[in-house]
């Protein structure tokens, strides 16, 4: 099973928003079964996938502490991916969750507070050998802003070829528990999500290669 955590430590990056159309992508792409775990006190996933009617993907609710036992069970289970969703906290509240990532997504949106809070979010994960890739989240068409975003972002590591537009379809899917692909299966949200799905497996490291980048 691979464990993918959605972080940053900026507020409203959009981290709730990947974790749902991404974990709902992978199921769409027979990628299943996937787990969705929410650490965040504010609820929202959970609250997200109380209004959902499908049966996938599936929430467990684990005690934060519990998380890296939780997870071997999913494993046990047959989970082919887990995506926990997280707070926006300080780095150093989350890191023993972060350890146990195979990936961590960092959604960033073409601002500069949001890259500053990036740097940060990056600083942890590099110091800690933890794999991860930068989303850019809400772009906008034609935005000179964006390109100098990841011009600047792909200095620290590496940053998904495929961007999430602004798209109200995003927001408005996720009040009676869908994601933007289950309102339109062909739209452009769906588009972008699977090619997003692609880009983020794609970056998920091998255990030969995480063990030659923790011995350096
Ligand atoms: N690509 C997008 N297009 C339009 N709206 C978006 C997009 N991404 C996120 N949003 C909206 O932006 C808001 C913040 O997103 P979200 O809740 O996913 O952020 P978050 O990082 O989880 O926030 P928090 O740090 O509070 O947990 C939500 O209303 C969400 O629907
Ligand atoms: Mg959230």
């Amino acid at each position: 099973m691979q464990t993918i955590i959605i972080n940053s430590q900026k507020g409203g990056s959009g981290k709730t928003m990947l974790s749902v159309h991404i974990s709902t992508q992978a199921e769409r792409d027979g990628d299943g079964p996937v787990y969705l775990i929410d650490t965040d006190p504010q609820g929202t996933l959970t609250q997200w996938h109380n209004l959902r009617e499908a049966e996938t993907p599936q929430r467990v609710e684990l005690p934060f502490a519990a998380i890296g036992q939780g997870l071997t069970k999913l494993e046990e289970r047959g989970a082919r991916y887990c995506f926990v969703d997280t707070a926006p906290s300080r780095g150093e509240d989350v890191l023993s969750l972060l350890r146990l990532a195979d990936l961590v997504i960092v959604p960033v949106q073409p601002s500069p507070s949001d890259i500053w809070s990036a740097a940060a979010t990056f600083q942890l994960l590099k110091a800690e050998h933890i794999p991860f890739v930068f989303v850019m989240m809400r772009t906008k068409v034609n935005a000179s802003i964006t390109a100098q975003s990841v011009a600047l972002l792909s200095k620290f590591g590496e940053v998904a070829p495929t961007f999430v537009a602004d798209r109200t379809a995003y927001a408005a899917s996720m009040t009676d528990g869908r994601t933007a692909q289950e309102l339109l299966a062909k739209g452009p949200a769906a588009q972008e999500m699977t090619a997003l799905w692609k880009n983020i497996k794609a970056c998920i490291p091998t255990q030969a290669k995480r063990k030659e980048v923790a011995n350096g």
